[in-house]
């Protein structure tokens, strides 16, 4: 088994305590070692003062050295009987070695001995380097393992807050591993609780997000399936009931019953067709031939090929076109009208107004499509370019569409870098209004 996060964080949390705690051992050990050697050092330099003292004395009363030439032991007396020392050296006035070790350090510590002002002679003892006596080292050996003691404790208590540590700082982050793993598994309603601002509460924040747009791509993804198979299902359930009734000899094979099935045959191929052209925008495989052309141009023979379908609804329409020059496609964009005229067509009451209007503003280009009654519940309007989508009303309609005409007209305005949008119109029913950038 790998090992997981907490323990990688705990043993680092883990090693840096040691090491502070090992470093900060290693520096009581050097720092006690001179600092006591220094400590003796100065100690030693106040008996050297005494030495020079008595030494003096001395001298005053023999008039030379020759009384301890040669004789430590007398010079260590001397000193200090009841502590013995082993790096004393006497010199004479001419810095001639009387008694003691002649090869002196240059760091040795010097007292000269003065008798009546005159310098009759030095006394010098070298430095530490180690120390000597057995309680010294003794105390020495108690430091150190005070010391290292010490840095026990401190590991093993840094252990335990390393490990405390460790679990509480990968708690969140454990939580979102396990979401993420459910997530990844296809449970799309998993969030996380966001507890903090930090970087791991910035992460659950869009954990959450990404989990909710994924949420909604599998809802419309299963309506959009369902929509779909209902849609191909109902005009091919009429087709076989004609079918099988002319089969069955229930209704006669006539010309209208031909056109009835064609009908259906038709609307299927329709919704194929629909379905084939989103799909393709869908991958971006629509092929869109652009070229500067005046869009009123488009509308105006759009309109003009509906005329004689408008006037038998006794739609009246108003077309108010000012030349606009857009960079599009004309075929396109006559596919975008002819699917809003059919809307108007088909949700606009008998003798209403069709009111179409095209006028460059600035440097876009705006298509207005306006009808009378019926119009569009509020609530509805948001969605209408939403695929299968129908207004409520216009479902139980006999000859209602699968919903799929605003959504491709929204797919063929984006595709020319416009928006859409719908309302409600003034003249009672819906209102689609384009822009599009305009051609200079
Ligand atoms: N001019 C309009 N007046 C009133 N309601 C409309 C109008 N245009 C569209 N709608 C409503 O918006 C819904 C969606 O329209 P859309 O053109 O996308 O689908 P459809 O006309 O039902 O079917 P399709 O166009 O695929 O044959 C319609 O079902 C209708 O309820
Ligand atoms: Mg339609």
């Amino acid at each position: 088994m790998k090992p997981g996060i907490t323990l990688k964080l705990f043993l680092a949390i883990l090693a840096a305590c040691a090491l502070a705690s090992i470093a900060m051992a290693v520096a009581t050990r050097l720092s006690f070692q001179s600092g006591f050697l220094g400590y003796l050092d100065q100690s030693d330099g106040q008996r050297l003062d005494t030495l020079s003292a008595r030494l003096a004395d001395e001298y005053r009363k023999r008039g030379s050295w020759d009384f301890i030439r040669n004789d430590y032991r007398q010079l260590r007396e001397l000193a200090l009987p009841e502590q013995p020392q082993q790096r004393l050296t006497l010199l004479d006035a001419s810095r001639r070695t009387v008694v003691g070790n002649p090869e002196l350090p240059d760091d040795a510590a010097m007292r000269s001995v003065t008798v009546d002002d005159r310098v009759v002679g030095w006394v010098a003892r070298a430095p530490f380097r180690r120390l000597s006596s057995a309680a010294e080292l003794a105390f020495q050996q108690e430091q150190l393992r005070a010391a290292w003691i010490i840095a026990g404790l401190a590991v093993v208590l840094a252990g335990a807050v390393a490990l405390v540590l460790a679990r509480a700082l990968l708690l969140p982050v454990k939580r979102l591993a396990q979401a993420t793993h459910q997530l990844a598994a296809g449970a799309y309603d998993t969030r996380v609780e966001v507890r903090s601002g930090d970087e791991i509460g910035r992460l659950g924040e869009d954990f959450n997000r990404l989990a909710h747009a994924l949420e909604r791509n599998e809802q419309l993804r299963r309506r959009f399936v369902a929509d779909v198979s209902h849609e191909l299902r109902t005009p091919l359930a009429i087709a076989r009931g004609e079918l099988e009734a002319i089969e069955d000899g229930v209704r006669p094979l006539t010309r209208e019953s031909i056109a009835s099935l064609k009908n259906e045959v038709d609307s299927l191929g329709k919704l194929v067709e629909d379905l084939y052209q989103l799909a393709l925008a869908d991958v971006g495989a629509l092929a869109y031939r652009k070229e500067p052309l005046d869009i009123a141009e488009v509308a105006r023979e759009t309109v003009d090929a509906y005329g004689e379908r408008l006037r038998e609804r006794g739609l009246h329409v108003d077309a108010r076109l000012a030349p606009a020059k857009v960079f599009g496609d004309g075929d396109r964009l006559g596919q975008a009208f002819r699917n809003l005229l059919e809307n108007s067509l088909r949700y606009t009451d008998r003798g209403g107004q069709l009111r179409i209007g095209v006028r460059r503003e600035g440097a876009r280009v705006a298509v207005d499509f306006e009808d009378s009654a019926p119009g569009v519940p509020a609530d509805a309007l948001p969605h209408l370019f939403e695929r299968f989508f129908r207004a409520e009303g216009s479902r139980n309609r006999a000859h209602g569409g699968a919903g799929l005409g605003l959504a491709i007209v929204r797919s063929i305005v984006e595709a020319h870098g416009g928006v859409i949008k719908a309302a409600a119109s003034p003249l009672g029913g819906l209102s689609v209004s384009i822009e599009l950038p305009s051609q200079p």
